[in-house]
C-alpha cells in the first residue's frame, strides 16, 4: 500500500483526507470507496483501513520493489493499454477480466474507452500491484467523476488457482472481454530460478514423457494462461485480446485442431516490445472473438498487421489442407513440395560441455575451452562444425574438434578406460564439469554420456543447415583428413555414404522449390526456425522430378570445379532410385523414428 500511494498525486490525497475520518468503521470506509472508486471491498480488513488513513499523512516515500522475473513481470505502458483499448473500441464489452493485472494498466485504460463495462474482474498475486491498481482506479475517478463506474471485483489471488469457469458460467448473457497482458516466462526458466510459479498441469505441452525430455514440453506461462481464458470463456460471448510473445501465439493456432476452441477472426497485431518493455523478443497483440468457428480453413487462420495498422494485413498463417503453414498465400505455389523428406534429418551432437569436450587445434596440440594443452590419443575426437560455420559451402577446414565418447546414445563407455587411458584420464580429471550438466537426460546416464549420436552421425558426406539462422541454407559438410564431421545440435543434416548424392541433395534443397516451401512453413521470429519437423516435411524426391536433371545440372554450375563433375545423369537415376526405395519404407519411419528434436541446449528461450 505504501508503494501504491506513493504513486498517487497530492491532489488526490488530499481530496481522500476530506472523506475518511480516523475513527471510521470499515463498512462504512468501504462503502465510501465503493461509491467513488466502483471496487467492493476495498479494504479486506480493518488494519488495512487504518494503514490506508496513518499512510495519508505524511507522504509515503518508498523504493520499488525489485525484480520480479519469475512474475514475468513487465507492466504494460499506459500508452499501449490506450492504444490497445482504442484499437478494441467498438467490441463495447459489459464484462471485463483481466488475469493478471499487476498495476491495472488495462483496467484504467478500459474504464476510460469503454462506457459499457457493468462489471471488471481481476486477479493478480502481487499484493503491492493490487493496492497501486485499487489507488489507480480511485485516483482516475476523483479525477474524472463523470467516468462510467462499473462494478469492480479485484482478488489478490494466484491466477492458477482462480475459478475462471465458474465466473465464466455466471456470466451467461453478457459481452466479455478477457484483457491483459499474462507473464513472459517459460516453465524452463521458472525451474532454473527453482519457482513454483506454475500451474499443476505444468507438463501440459507433453505429448509423452520422451518430449518433456527432449524440450518439446518447454511452454510460456502466457500460453497456458491464454488457454486457460479460452477453456473458459471461449463458449461465452465476447473476445479475447492479450499481448503476448509470438511464439506463444503460433503455438496457440498450431495447436487449435487439438485445443478446438470455438474462436474465430483471428489477428496479431505486432508491436515494438524493445520500445514498450525493453524486451527483445518478437510480440504482437493476439485477439480472437468467442463463440463460433465455421467449417473452412479460413477460421483457422491468424491476420497479421501491426497495431499502428490494424487494417493492413501483412500476411496470414495458420491451417492449410491440415498443414500448418507460417504464409498461406506463399504455400499456394509450393504445397504441391510439403510431403515427408525420403530420408531421415537428424540433429548434430549434444553434450553440453564445451569447455571439456570441444577442441582447437593450435599448432598441432589440442586445447580445450580453458585454453590448456590436451594430450590424448585421436581415436574419438573428430572435425566438429557448428551454426556459425554452415554459411560457406563446402566447408574446408573445421574451426573446432569434439570428443566422441560414444557411437550411440546409451552406449557403455567403460572402453575409454581400456583403450584410450590418456583421454580417460583427461574425462575423469575433468569429471567435475561433466557431472555439472544441468539437463534431466544425463541424470542417471554414464558420466561421459552425449546424445545426438547415432549410426548416421559417421556417415562421410553430410548436407546441413543452421537450426538458429533465419536463411536456408544448406552446406555440403565433407569428411576432414579421413574422419567424418560432426555437427553441433543447432544445426540438422542428411547423412550419405556416396559424395554425389550428397551434393546432388545439396542443389535439390537450395533451388527455388524447396527454398520457397520452406519460407511458407517457417516463423522467422522463433529462436529456431529450422527445426527437425519442418525439414522432414520437404519432399526432396517430388522436388528433385518437378527440377528433372536438365535444371539440376544448371544449378550446379555454381559450384567449385572440384566438385561439378560429380554430377552425372548415372548418378541422378541413382539418387531418384533411392528416394523412392526411402519412400516406400516412410510408414515404419513415421512410426518408430525417435524424438524429432533435441533439447535445445545453451539456445535458451528468454524473454
Ligand atoms: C507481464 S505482467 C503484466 C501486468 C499487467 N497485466 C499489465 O498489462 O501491465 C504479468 C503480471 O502477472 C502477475 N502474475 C505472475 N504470476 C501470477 C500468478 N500466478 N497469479 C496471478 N498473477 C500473476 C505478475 O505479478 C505481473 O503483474
Amino acid at each position: 500500500m505504501k508503494n501504491a500511494l506513493h504513486h498517487i498525486k497530492e491532489s488526490t490525497l488530499d481530496f481522500l483526507r476530506s472523506r475518511f475520518k480516523k475513527g471510521q468503521g470499515l463498512n462504512e470506509a468501504n462503502e465510501e470507496m465503493l461509491h467513488l472508486s466502483g471496487i467492493s471491498a476495498f479494504f479486506p480488513t480493518k488494519p488495512d483501513f487504518l494503514l490506508f488513513f496513518d499512510l495519508l499523512s505524511p507522504r509515503p516515500k518508498v523504493a520499488e520493489t525489485i525484480a520480479r522475473r519469475e512474475y514475468g513481470d513487465f507492466q504494460t505502458p499506459h500508452n499501449l493499454s490506450k492504444t490497445v483499448c482504442g484499437i478494441l473500441e467498438e467490441l463495447s464489452p459489459n464484462i471485463l477480466i483481466e488475469p493478471t493485472f499487476g498495476k491495472g494498466s488495462f483496467i484504467v485504460s478500459a474504464i476510460e474507452t469503454f462506457p459499457t463495462l457493468q462489471q471488471i474482474h481481476g486477479v493478480e498475486i502481487h499484493e503491492p500491484y493490487c493496492w497501486h491498481t485499487k489507488f489507480s482506479i480511485l485516483e482516475l475517478f476523483v479525477e474524472r467523476p463523470t467516468l462510467t463506474r462499473p462494478s469492480i471485483y479485484l482478488h489478490c489471488a494466484d491466477v492458477f488457482k482462480f475459478d475462471f469457469h465458474k465466473l465464466g458460467k455466471a456470466l451467461d448473457r453478457d459481452s466479455i472481454l478477457v484483457l491483459g497482458n499474462p507473464p513472459w516466462v517459460t516453465n524452463s526458466e521458472l525451474s532454473t530460478l527453482k519457482s513454483t510459479n506454475l500451474p499443476t498441469k505444468s507438463n501440459f505441452k507433453s505429448h509423452n514423457g520422451l518430449d518433456a525430455i527432449t524440450g518439446k514440453g518447454n511452454f510460456d506461462i502466457g500460453e497456458y494462461i491464454i488457454l486457460m481464458m479460452l477453456d473458459a470463456f471461449a463458449h461465452r460471448i465476447g473476445s479475447l485480446a492479450m499481448l503476448a510473445k509470438n511464439s506463444v501465439i503460433k503455438n496457440v493456432l498450431q495447436d487449435l485442431p487439438k485445443t478446438n476452441h470455438p474462436i474465430s477472426n483471428l489477428a496479431a497485431l505486432k508491436f515494438d516490445a524493445k520500445l514498450y518493455f525493453n524486451a527483445s523478443v518478437d510480440a504482437s497483440l493476439f485477439r480472437c472473438d468467442f463463440g463460433s468457428r465455421k467449417a473452412g480453413q479460413g477460421e483457422l487462420a491468424c491476420k497479421v498487421s501491426t497495431i499502428e495498422s490494424p487494417q493492413s494485413i501483412e500476411s496470414q498463417f495458420g491451417w492449410v489442407d491440415n498443414k500448418f503453414v507460417s504464409d498461406i498465400v506463399a504455400y499456394q505455389d509450393s504445397h504441391s513440395f510439403d510431403g515427408f523428406s525420403p530420408f531421415v534429418w537428424r540433429q548434430g551432437v549434444k553434450h553440453d560441455c564445451s569447455r571439456i569436450l570441444e577442441l582447437d587445434l593450435v599448432d598441432g596440440i589440442y586445447k580445450n575451452g580453458f585454453n590448456d594443452d590436451i594430450d590424448i590419443e585421436d581415436d574419438l575426437v573428430f572435425p566438429l562444425v557448428k551454426s556459425s560455420d554452415v554459411q560457406n559451402s563446402p566447408l574446408s577446414t573445421p574451426r573446432k574438434f569434439v570428443i566422441v565418447t560414444q557411437k550411440k546414445v546409451g552406449e557403455d563407455t567403460t572402453y575409454i578406460a581400456e583403450r584410450f587411458p590418456h583421454l580417460n584420464r583427461y574425462l575423469s580429471d575433468n569429471l567435475k564439469f561433466l557431472s555439472e550438466r544441468k539437463s534431466s537426460i544425463y541424470s542417471r546416464k554414464s558420466e561421459y554420456a552425449i546424445f545426438g549420436i547415432g549410426e548416421y552421425s559417421f556417415k562421410p558426406y553430410k548436407v546441413a543447415i543452421s537450426g538458429l539462422y533465419k536463411k536456408p541454407c544448406f552446406s555440403l559438410v565433407p569428411p576432414y583428413n579421413g574422419k567424418p564431421t560432426m555437427l553441433d545440435d543447432t544445426c540438422y543434416f542428411l547423412g550419405f555414404d556416396d559424395q554425389s548424392q550428397s551434393v546432388i541433395a545439396l542443389l535439390i534443397l537450395n533451388s527455388e522449390p524447396a527454398q520457397k516451401l520452406l519460407r511458407s512453413l517457417t516463423f522467422l521470429d522463433s529462436k529456431r526456425p529450422y527445426t527437425k519437423d519442418i525439414l522432414m516435411r520437404i519432399d526432396v524426391f517430388k522436388v528433385a522430378k518437378h527440377l528433372g536433371f536438365d535444371n539440376v545440372s544448371r544449378l550446379a554450375a555454381q559450384l567449385p570445379g572440384s566438385i561439378l563433375h560429380l554430377l552425372t545423369r548415372e548418378k541422378w537415376d541413382e539418387f531418384l532410385a533411392s528416394c523412392e526405395r526411402a519412400s516406400q519404407v516412410k510408414p515404419q519411419y513415421a512410426l518408430f523414428e525417435q524424438p524429432t528434436t533435441l533439447p535445445t541446449g545453451n539456445v535458451s528461450q528468454t524473454v
